[in-house]
């Protein structure tokens, strides 16, 4: 039997607000997250970590708790099984932070040195607490500072050049009538996503299958193939529902020690990390030591931009936290200068997280240009007027699109920035002092491959099969909104399949690159759908599908520079007496290209401008020198902002259509964080008349 499309002609969908599509099932609490979804004969693994930041293992005394009750197995380097750790994952060279279990070296404190699996998680937990590990301790240094002396400038990556150079920064120094030279100092600081990180392993009918909670199911099947020397259409990840992830989930050592376990047990074997193992198992934002040096002519034009970062990396993987890559983009200058500097340390390794570099490193680019237009008497919106550039300040090529000044525009109008008097420590009401202050952001917007399906099913809707990973952001509403505006059809007539590897390779929900990946590929498909059922005819019972694959596409970009663009506005109120600082007010206007569902992006960005408030004022994991683990590690000791702490937020766009773009849509994950921090310490100096070049802007540094 044969019936007809369902195609209707409705277009408009891209841009239209939808809730989301799994809203109801996560409200109600059917959606079931990793940690949840039940398996027959489910073991449980509790991950053994080092207390020592430095050494060799001496000893696993596994023999008292293997005899306690439900304990099934101990695994350690010792007994666990071999690994290629030298296998060269998505970032192009070898991983060993995931290497876990292979060898008796301890490099940070909180490194994995066993897993206990038994029937249930508390017999695993009181097993893992009672086991006895010996160490030959080494001296550990975990001492980030600025200008260490073992400092040195890593090699390029696929993802960051290091050190960038155009022009002579130094002699246009000398020639400036105005000079700004400072430091800036962030702290280490944490993802803390809401749903731990989470996986259940199991062999199933030759395969290995893993539920999972990931930014990627592609990528954490790829790895796990290749770390465990197995033929990648055998291994299959799954990640239905992800509690957040901002940059933290990627392939980490739990899945790993379950993927072990399972093999071991030849049962299904969950491993779930607590709030306390996070902080040393699934990587974080470096601290940074940031210097800038701006140069320019007495109204404010710059002839100088150099911007040199120092961050932590650990011993046994490099990571760069590129800090000083904003300014690349941002401004106009003669000579530029941009440099990134790495310490290794006896420290887990950080890594990604939300807008990496550009967070910490518009906290120091934009606080510098507000006191160069201090210093210059120009008001900080004109200054960046005055330094907009035509082209790529460093690259020279064209921008695909570039809003940022009608950002501004639009965010001034909005925030009533035109009555602002400049100077501060004017305004007080009661016992707080009042100020307003501002900061642009920039993101890039990058693409990478991606393939997906969409069917035409005889009952006249439609499957796209993409396999997205929605980490919160409302990925699967995306790209049901994306289909159906290609289609032309009713949006309830399209499901989404995503989070799951045996859909076929697709990007990584990172590095704000998900929506704009995906799209792509499910609008390949859907139109090459639309012409292939514009031929007429019927729909057979297993459909009518058509594919797509974006590589070559993506091969075929013109050179240009890609970036989602905004303009930050915050207003505080100072304690003259405490030193608290209350954000009152905060507004983004972004410049993203095509915002494909206005609700869900509102939410992206809100929760972006949060998080820069909770950058500026409270996040700081502290390191304890002497045992070179955290003070405080969990969500007690590590603070950030509650809902007491947010103000009036709000987020908006301005219209930034990208000619020539296959897509035209942009990032919007990352952006939201960006120039928060440096636009709250440009109020907070607008309020009090004193610069804050060190974050979080506690009340002890405010008085
Ligand atoms: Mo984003 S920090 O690439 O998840």
């Amino acid at each position: 039997m044969t019936t007809t499309t369902g195609i209707t002609g409705v277009a408009g969908a891209i841009g239209s607000v939808r809730t989301r599509v799994e809203g109801r099932d996560k409200v109600t609490g059917a959606a079931r997250y990793s940690g949840e979804v039940p398996f027959a004969e489910l073991a449980h693994g509790w991950l053994v970590l080092s207390t020592v930041a430095r050494g060799r293992i001496r000893s696993v005394q596994d023999g008292p708790v293997l005899a306690m009750p439900g304990v099934l197995t101990v695994l350690h380097h010792g007994n666990a099984p071999r690994v290629d750790i030298d296998y060269v994952g998505m970032l192009g060279r070898p991983n060993p932070i995931v290497g876990i279990f292979q060898h008796d070296r301890v490099p940070f404190a909180g490194w994995p040195v066993a897993l206990v699996v038994a029937e249930t998680s508390e017999q695993a937990r009181e097993a893992a607490e009672a086991l006895v590990v010996e160490y030959d301790v080494e001296p550990h240094d975990v001492a980030f500072r600025a200008g260490r002396p073992d400092a040195y400038t890593p090699q390029s990556t696929p993802m960051v050049q290091p050190e960038t150079e155009k022009g002579d920064v130094e002699a246009q120094l000398d020639a400036s009538a105005v000079v700004v030279d400072a430091e800036y100092t962030t702290p280490e600081e944490h993802h803390n996503p809401m749903e731990p990180h989470a996986a259940t392993a199991r062999w199933d009918g030759g395969r290995l299958d893993v539920v999972d909670s990931n930014q990627g199911s592609s990528w954490v099947a790829n790895e796990l193939a290749q770390l465990f020397s197995l033929d990648p259409a055998s291994v299959r990840v799954r990640s239905e529902h992800v509690g957040g992830a901002f940059g933290s989930k990627g392939l980490s050592p739990h899945q790993v020690a379950a993927v072990m376990a399972t093999t071991v047990l030849q049962r299904p074997v969950r491993v779930v990390l607590t709030r306390r193992q996070m902080f040393s198992l699934i990587g974080y934002r470096s601290p940074t030591a940031q210097r800038i040096r701006l140069g320019a002519d007495a109204d404010g034009r710059l002839r100088a931009l150099d911007h040199q970062a120092q961050s932590l990396t650990s011993t046994v993987y490099e990571f760069i936290e590129s800090s000083a890559v904003l300014g690349r983009v941002l401004y106009d200058a003669d000579a530029h200068h941009t440099l990134h500097r790495l310490v290794r340390l006896d420290v887990p390794t950080p890594t990604w997280m939300r807008a990496p570099g550009e967070a910490p490193g518009s906290f120091a680019l934009e606080s510098a240009l507000d006191e160069l237009a201090e210093k210059c008497g120009v008001d900080p919106i004109a200054l960046r007027v005055r330094n907009e550039p035509e082209t790529g300040p460093v690259s020279g090529l064209p921008f695909s699109s570039r809003n940022v000044l009608a950002c501004f525009e639009e965010g001034a109008r909005r925030f009533g920035w035109a009555d602002r008097d400049p100077r501060p420590g004017l305004r007080r009401e009661g016992r707080w002092l009042i100020g307003t202050g501002t900061a642009a952001a920039t993101y890039p917007s990058g693409v990478g491959p991606s393939t997906a399906a969409v069917t035409a099913e005889p009952d006249g809707t439609f499957t796209v099969r993409i396999n997205a990973a929605d980490v919160g952001t409302g990925a699967r509403t995306a790209m049901l909104l994306v289909a159906a505006d290609t289609l032309g059809v009713d949006p309830d007539s399209v499901r989404v399949r995503i989070a799951d590897s045996d859909i076929g390779p697709a990007m990584i929900a990172g590095g704000s690159m998900g929506t704009r990946s995906w799209a792509w590929a499910v609008t390949i498909a859907a139109n090459e759908l639309r012409e292939l059922l514009a031929l007429g005819g019927g729909i057979p019972p297993e459909g009518i599908t058509a594919r797509s694959d974006t590589a070559e596409a993506i091969g075929a970009l013109s050179q240009k520079e890609r970036h989602s663009f905004g303009a930050q506005f915050a207003e505080v109120a100072v304690d003259v007496d405490t030193g608290e600082v209350r954000v009152r007010r905060l507004l983004g206007i972004y410049a993203a290209g095509t915002i494909v569902n206005p609700l869900t992006a509102r939410s992206q960005f809100i929760g972006g401008m949060t998080w820069g408030l909770s950058m500026a004022l409270h996040e700081e994991a502290v390191r304890d020198q002497v045992s070179g683990g955290h003070v405080g590690p969990d969500l007690a000791g590590y603070h950030f902002a509650a809902h007491a702490d947010v103000p009036l937020i709000e987020a908006d766009w301005v219209d930034d259509p990208v000619p020539g773009d296959p897509v035209a849509i942009k990032g919007i994950g990352e952006i939201g964080i960006v120039g928060v921090a440096a636009a709250i310490a440009n109020a907070v100096w607008h309020a009090t008349g004193v610069r804050h070049r060190e974050l979080p802007i506690r009340p002890d540094r405010v008085l």
